[in-house]
């Protein structure tokens, strides 16, 4: 029976927004987890993957969902850093999520990583809903623990109530200068032409089966198309994140978006240099409900099928690069799959000049984010690469015929001790950004700088 066998794969649904809105509180709370607290300084150092079950997402919903009129299988959730402004993560040229929330605090509003994950997600044309957070901290709230919001929003006083009204308006309004026409979402009919915003607090679960349904529905009604695939044959996927891993040496955290994985399977990964043809050692799943990042004792499995969040371990992955294709080659001709995965990776090659800086950023898909914003600033690009700041990079930014070239711009990314070293022994200037339009401001600002 390992013949072609169609299937319904789980949604993958992008959580974004600004650094500290709540995307992880958000997803912890429906995980009832306590990933939050395991994390140095709250921040989400890693982007993880959450699997979770209709069963969990129908009894989270309570009266709002009946499981009965769903056949998905329930939602993957992918964390982001707020730091990380990323999310162009590909699969096959799309994006790699099918649908995103945008988790806006309701007192902050739009702030510059919210614009920066609306502008990823307009260029993806992702579909979206917005979980305007924090509710609980609407002067004069009375919390109603894990209660649907119109629940909730009865049992407040007008003065609570018309407070929080207006900062939902506030951000309706900010979604329609950046062209979305957006409503509170018990008033949206079509989720494809509207955006709905969810009042939701990560702290007393409020709204949380609100934000669960409008996911469920939109992934049900508009996407189970797309979710239709063959659930036996090779996989693919798209590298997250490349780490270190205790007795694993070099591992990959990947999001599998179509197929299967089996263990001791040859797989072609893209690589720094060239792509890597390597072969399966071990097949890790975290277990149901926890997170990749924090999860130590992995489970092994011989096989897993998409929609998953998976840790492979395999020779050679050193040079293997977050935001990669991965494909399991199986009865392919394998010089097709490495030709398939070289093709995907030049779709996101940057156009380089002879004369021009150094860019460095941490997956691929913020690469080609920072490489689009530069080509609009007119800043033209010597080399670009994934990964840290290593010395070598030093020595071809110190190659620049003029000052203003002889810098290398570094996004998200470490620059490493000997390259610090390097850099204090050349005139080679580094910024550091974790969003792209600082970078460029900073790096124009030093310009005009240098030129007055
Ligand atoms: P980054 O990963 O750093 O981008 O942040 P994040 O968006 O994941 O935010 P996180 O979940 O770490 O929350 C940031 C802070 O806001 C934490 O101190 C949370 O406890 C707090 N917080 C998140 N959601 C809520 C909420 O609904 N109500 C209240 N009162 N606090 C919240
Ligand atoms: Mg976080």
């Amino acid at each position: 029976t390992r013949d072609s066998e169609q299937g319904l794969r789980t949604p993958i649904v992008a959580v974004l927004g600004h650094v500290d809105h709540g995307k992880t509180s958000l997803l912890d709370k429906i995980r009832g987890s306590t990933v939050i607290e395991g994390e140095a300084g709250a921040i989400t150092q890693h982007i993880g993957a959450t699997a979770i079950p209709l069963d969990v997402v129908s009894k989270v919903a309570g009266s709002l969902i009946d499981p009965s009129d769903f056949d998905l299988p329930g939602l993957l959730f992918i964390d982001t850093p707020g730091h990380h402004s990323f999310t162009t993560l590909r699969s096959r040229g799309g994006a790699l999520a099918d649908i995103a929330i945008l988790v806006v605090d309701v007192n902050d509003g739009f702030q510059p990583q919210t614009l920066e994950a609306i502008s990823i997600l307009k260029q993806s044309q992702t579909p979206f809903v917005v979980a305007a957070n924090k509710i609980d901290t609407i002067p004069g709230w009375k919390p109603n623990e894990d209660a649907p919001v119109q629940q909730t929003k009865e049992a407040q006083s007008d003065r609570a109530n018309s407070k929080l009204d207006e900062e939902l308006y506030e951000i309706i309004g900010e979604l329609s200068d950046e062209g979305f026409s957006a409503d509170m979402y018990w008033r949206v009919q079509d989720f494809r032409g509207n955006i709905g915003v969810v009042p939701v607090s990560a702290e007393t679960g409020e709204g949380i089966p609100d934000l669960l349904t409008v996911l469920m529905g939109l992934a049900q009604r508009y996407m189970k198309e797309d979710m239709a695939i063959d659930v036996t044959g090779p996989g693919a996927g798209t590298v997250l994140e490349v780490k270190e891993e205790k007795g694993f040496g070099t591992t990959l955290d990947v999001v599998l978006y179509d197929g299967t994985i089996r263990e001791d399977e040859t797989i072609v990964v893209g690589g720094l240099d060239e792509p890597i043809v390597t072969d399966v050692r071990a097949i890790l799943k975290p277990r149901p409900l926890a997170e990749i990042r924090t999860e130590d004792r992995f489970e092994k499995v011989e096989e897993i099928a998409a929609a998953s969040g998976v840790k492979i371990a395999a020779p050679d992955l050193g040079k293997a690069m977050a935001g990669a294709p991965v494909r399991v080659v199986r009865d392919r001709d394998i010089e097709e799959v490495i030709a398939e995965v070289r093709a995907e990776l030049s779709e996101i090659e940057v156009q380089t000049q002879e004369q021009g800086v150094v860019v460095k950023a941490d997956t691929l898909g913020s690469l080609e984010a920072i490489a689009n914003a530069m080509d609009e600033a007119e800043i033209p690009i010597m080399r670009a690469e994934v990964g840290d700041v290593a010395p070598r990079d030093i020595s071809v930014a110190s190659t620049a015929n003029e000052d203003k070239h002889k810098t290398i711009l570094a996004f998200n990314v470490d620059v490493l001790a000997d390259a610090e070293r390097k850099v204090e022994e050349t005139d080679v200037k580094v910024f550091e950004s974790g969003v792209i339009y600082r970078l460029i401001e900073e790096y124009e600002e030093y310009v005009e700088e240098l030129e007055r």
